[in-house]
Formats: C-alpha cells, sequence, structure tokens
C-alpha cells in the first residue's frame, strides 16, 4: 500500500494556496512517516531540524499557529512539521526587531561586516547538508540546491566588502562657506518575503545587505518550505548568539498570506521585498504604497533567447537546456521562449529535441548523483503545466517534446518543447512557471528585439550572435528592455555581483550586487553652513 493510502485517512485538510505557494496542511499526522527518522536523511538533523519545529524566531523560537506538514517532492512523503506563527506571533517578531534595531544601528558598519562574515563562515561550515535540504524540499538537484547556499555565501563576501564601502558623496555647494552631503541612514526593520524555488538565496541577497546596511531583518519564507526557513534562520541566529547580539536582528515568522498581508500593511516595516508572481506582487504593492512605505519586487519573468544566424548551434543547444530544463522550468530566469533565426531554425530544433531525449535518463531523485532533472515544487506546477500545454495545443501548437506528467511518486513533468504558435500567442505571452519552451522563428534579431519586448513581464533576455553591431542593438535604446540583458550566455544563473531584478511587469526592484543597497537606506541630503553668514540659494535676499 502506498504512503497516501496508509495516510489519506489522517488528512483532514487539504488546503491550495496562491500561486507558487501551494501546500499540503496536514493535521494529526501519525509520526511514523516522517522522512526526518530516515537515517538517508540524516543530515536533517545536522541542520538543528526534529520531527517538529517552531517556526518563529523573535530572538526565541516559539510559534501559536497552524502545524505544516512539509512535503517531499520527489515522493510527496512527509519531511517534518513546523508550527507556524500568527499575527500576534508576527507582531513580537516585529517589536523584537525594532529593539535590536537599537543595538544594531549604532555598530560600525565594518562591525556589522563582520557579523555577516561570520554568517558566511556558518554556511561554508553547512554548505552540503543545506543544499541538500533545499534539494529536498523544494525539488531542484542537489547541485543547484548547494549552489543556492553559495549564492548566500557570495553575497555574504559582498557585503563584507562593501560594509567599508558604503557612503554617500560630498557635493559642490553654490554658496561660500557651505558643504553640500548626502548621508545614507538604515531603514530600520526591513520585512522579506520570499518564493518556494529559491528558498535561500534570496533572502541571502536581502538579509546580507540589509544587515551590513544597519537594518533588522524580518522574514517570512514560502509556506511549502518552512524547514529551509527554519534551518536557515538557526544558522544565522547561531552567529548573533555567538557575538552576543539580539536574535531578533534576524526574525523569522513561518505564515502564510495571512502574514504576507500584515507584513504589507504594517507602518513598523518601512521596506518590503516581496518575491513571487506578479498577481501577488501588485497586490503586495498596493498594500505597501497605501501606507507610503518601499517595496522591492521581484516578480514573473518572460524570458527569451534570441539566436542570430551567425551563432554556434551547439552552445546555442547547451546553453539553452540548461536554461529551459534546469531547475524543472521554475526559475523566475528560466527560458520561456526561443526565438530562432530562421536560416538555422531547423539544425537548432533537431539537435534540441534530441539533447532533451538524451537527458531523459538523467532524470530522477533530486539528491542522487548525476540527476539533473527533478520535480516540480507541487501539484499546483502540474496542473498549471497540463493546462498550459492543453491551451497550446488548442490554439495551434505542436508539441514536439515532452508533454506529459511522468509515471512517478512526485510531482515530476516532462520537459518541453511546444512549436508552430505565433510569437503573440496568450500562451506565449504568459509566464507558465514549468519546463516549458515555445519555440519561435525570426526572419531578423530586429524582429526578435521586438518580440523580446513585447511581452508584459522584463526580468530577463539573452542573444547568442557574433555579429558586434546587433550586440550593440541589444545592449542600446531600442534593445532589449529587461533588467538583465546578456550576450552568449543563458537567461538564467546570475551572478550576486550584478543588480538582480526586472522591468514592467517584473516589478522593477533590484537586489544582490552592484549598488543595489541603495534601496535598504534612506539617504539625505545635508547642507552644513560653517560660516557666520546666512546667504540663500538661488541668491535670494530675503531682508
Ligand atoms: C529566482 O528565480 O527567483 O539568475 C532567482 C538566476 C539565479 C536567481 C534566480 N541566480 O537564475
Amino acid at each position: 500500500m502506498s504512503w497516501e493510502a496508509v495516510m489519506a485517512p489522517l488528512l483532514t485538510r487539504l488546503l491550495i494556496r496562491a500561486p507558487g505557494t501551494s501546500l499540503l496542511l496536514v493535521r494529526a499526522m501519525s509520526s511514523s512517516g516522517f522522512l526526518i527518522n530516515d537515517p538517508k536523511y540524516a543530515f536533517l538533523k545536522e541542520l538543528g531540524l526534529a520531527e517538529s519545529n517552531k517556526g518563529v524566531f523573535n530572538g526565541k523560537w516559539f510559534a501559536n499557529g497552524e502545524v505544516v506538514t512539509s512535503v517531499c517532492p520527489a515522493n510527496k512523503r512527509p519531511i517534518a512539521q513546523v508550527q507556524q506563527g500568527t499575527v500576534e506571533d508576527l507582531d513580537s517578531c516585529i517589536k523584537a526587531g525594532q529593539e535590536a534595531w537599537q543595538v544594531w544601528a549604532d555598530m560600525p558598519a565594518p562591525a556589522r561586516g563582520e557579523i555577516v562574515r561570520q554568517i558566511g563562515e556558518a554556511l561554508r561550515e553547512k554548505l552540503e547538508p543545506l543544499g541538500k535540504l533545499v534539494a529536498l524540499e523544494m525539488g531542484k538537484i542537489k547541485p543547484e540546491g548547494i549552489g543556492e547556499v553559495q549564492e548566500y555565501v557570495d553575497i555574504c563576501d559582498f557585503a563584507v566588502g562593501l560594509s567599508r564601502m558604503v557612503g554617500g558623496s560630498v557635493l559642490p555647494s553654490e554658496r561660500i562657506g557651505h558643504v553640500l552631503l548626502e548621508n545614507w541612514n538604515p531603514l530600520g526593520v526591513v520585512g522579506v518575503i520570499t518564493a518556494f524555488n529559491f528558498p535561500v538565496a534570496v533572502y541571502g541577497w536581502n538579509s546580507a545587505i540589509a544587515m551590513v546596511c544597519g537594518d533588522t531583518l524580518l522574514w517570512k519564507g514560502a509556506p511549502s518550505t518552512p524547514l529551509v526557513s527554519v534551518a536557515t534562520t538557526k544558522i544565522v541566529a547561531s552567529v548573533l548568539e555567538k557575538n552576543k547580539l539580539p536574535g531578533a536582528v534576524s526574525t523569522l515568522c513561518c505564515g502564510g498570506a495571512d502574514i504576507g498581508e500584515c507584513i504589507a500593511k504594517d507602518e513598523r516595516v518601512p521596506l518590503v521585498s516581496f518575491t513571487g508572481s506578479t498577481k501577488v506582487g501588485k497586490q503586495v504593492a498596493l498594500m505597501v504604497q497605501e501606507r507610503f512605505g518601499r517595496h522591492l519586487l521581484e516578480l514573473g519573468g518572460n524570458n527569451a533567447i534570441i539566436v542570430d544566424e551567425d551563432a554556434d548551434p551547439e552552445m546555442v543547444v547547451r546553453a539553452a537546456l540548461f536554461a529551459c530544463v534546469g531547475t524543472a522550468g521554475q526559475r523566475c530566469t528560466t527560458t520561456r521562449r526561443l526565438i530562432l533565426h530562421e536560416t538555422l531554425y531547423d539544425t537548432v530544433v533537431d539537435r534540441l529535441v534530441k539533447a532533451y531525449g538524451s537527458f531523459m535518463p538523467r532524470i530522477g531523485d533530486p539528491l542522487e548523483d548525476g540527476v539533473l532533472y527533478g520535480p516540480m515544487h507541487s501539484q499546483q506546477g502540474v496542473d498549471g503545466y497540463l493546462t498550459t500545454i492543453e491551451e497550446a495545443q488548442a490554439l495551434g501548437g505542436k508539441v514536439l517534446f515532452g508533454g506529459k506528467v511522468l509515471d512517478r511518486d512526485g510531482y515530476y513533468v516532462e520537459p518541453t518543447i511546444i512549436t508552430g504558435l505565433p510569437h503573440n500567442s496568450p500562451v506565449v505571452q504568459r509566464e507558465t512557471f514549468a519546463p516549458i519552451v515555445y519555440v519561435l522563428k525570426c526572419t531578423s534579431v530586429d524582429e526578435g528585439i521586438k518580440w523580446n519586448n513585447e511581452v508584459k513581464q522584463g526580468l530577463s533576455s539573452s542573444l547568442f550572435t557574433q555579429n558586434l553591431a546587433n550586440v550593440f542593438k541589444w545592449l542600446g535604446p531600442k534593445g532589449s528592455d529587461c533588467g538583465i540583458i546578456n550576450i552568449n550566455i543563458p537567461t538564467n544563473g546570475a551572478e550576486i555581483g550584478g543588480a538582480f531584478g526586472g522591468e514592467k511587469h517584473t516589478g522593477g526592484g533590484r537586489e544582490s550586487g552592484s549598488d543595489s543597497w541603495k534601496q535598504y537606506m534612506r539617504r539625505s541630503t545635508c547642507t552644513i553652513n560653517y560660516t557666520k553668514n546666512l546667504p540663500l540659494a538661488q541668491g535670494i535676499k530675503f531682508e
């Protein structure tokens, strides 16, 4: 008898949440079937996780909300349980975060950088077990799970350097004996709401930078990856404790949409960083704007690779495979549209279909070595995949590869290639968070650029070319309108050093590297008069 058949009578509630956050809530679960008790998953205990975990941290671990069971997407078995927070629990996190800020904001930025350096070290020590937990709970393959923790480590390194570099400017004043300068100060408690697909890295980008800037953090991860949120917070908390700092520098409140909404509406949270769907992001943005808070949005993408006539087909196929199929199509940077110049359309499509075919034996348990493709994260993802394929076919699309759910225990679907649809077909124009790529045939790079830009989203884009003129056209004012514009590399897999984010319905936010730190601070323009006279600007005489 399958695990589900045994457990079915015990399931008293099934709750489906907003897109991207589907979750099986199981009450009154018997403890026998939890993966955490299986020696194969001993790394979970190395992370300080137990069969039953508290999902709120405000310096102490506690929780008064719903108990949720985290389910492994590769086999639909329960991993362990987490008790979520209530609205009152959230309130106590915000209060504690404000108190901790009193201490944290007084510390010199390089001293905060030293704490972030230690967090990076602690993450390095737990790189393997935390990466494996990401694979187990999110469903991405182990190297990508570890890679995600590595992104957090990398941004810690970046933030340590930044802690000695953030600074304002001294500007020329038009008045004698005056100094005009810009000064940057922390905001206070920064709310970070993250999605299931990058349950560690996105929190890492936000928190490492916000911490050196002098903010304290309030995190709500995706309701379906609560174990990653708890394990990551334990690592950060251990460093704060070792340094005798308040744990509430980094608070956590696991929960669902109710907690997210409270964060968005709370005046005590001056900045809300939100990663997720465009639909939910818009609601968050409006709630935050309503109270004149700041928002930082990382929403949907509909990313294209354009292939010029002089591109190397072999390189294009390798890049497309990673960009379309990697993470089972569940990156916001996944390539969803492959726009091929007509001269190499047949060659690339043939090779791509062959590459997908030879890739099939690499489908498996994300934790196993050699596996390159795991399950989708949830049934909701599978449903979206199936609905879209059906709609694409009804619109005249041809499924050239894949298109079916795989006969395995977990949420596995075939990576899918669809041809024959016009560039402006409704399915091509929207983001389906699944491993489906639409292949389009264009007659020129100019036409490809037009199609790249005609969708609502504006996250990532890539052009494969050797033509210098097309390179600069692509980067210029009439080129790609995305936040990420690549050449001869895939649309996904950005490094942390640059600012990450996109335009239009992607939300406009920028986080991670470059000068994204400015989002986490407030700027004041300060004019200082060091004379005994009082000249007014613009030469105004008021006497
Ligand atoms: C996301 O999918 O939300 O560029 C983030 C990438 C990763 C980050 C993706 N570094 O694909």
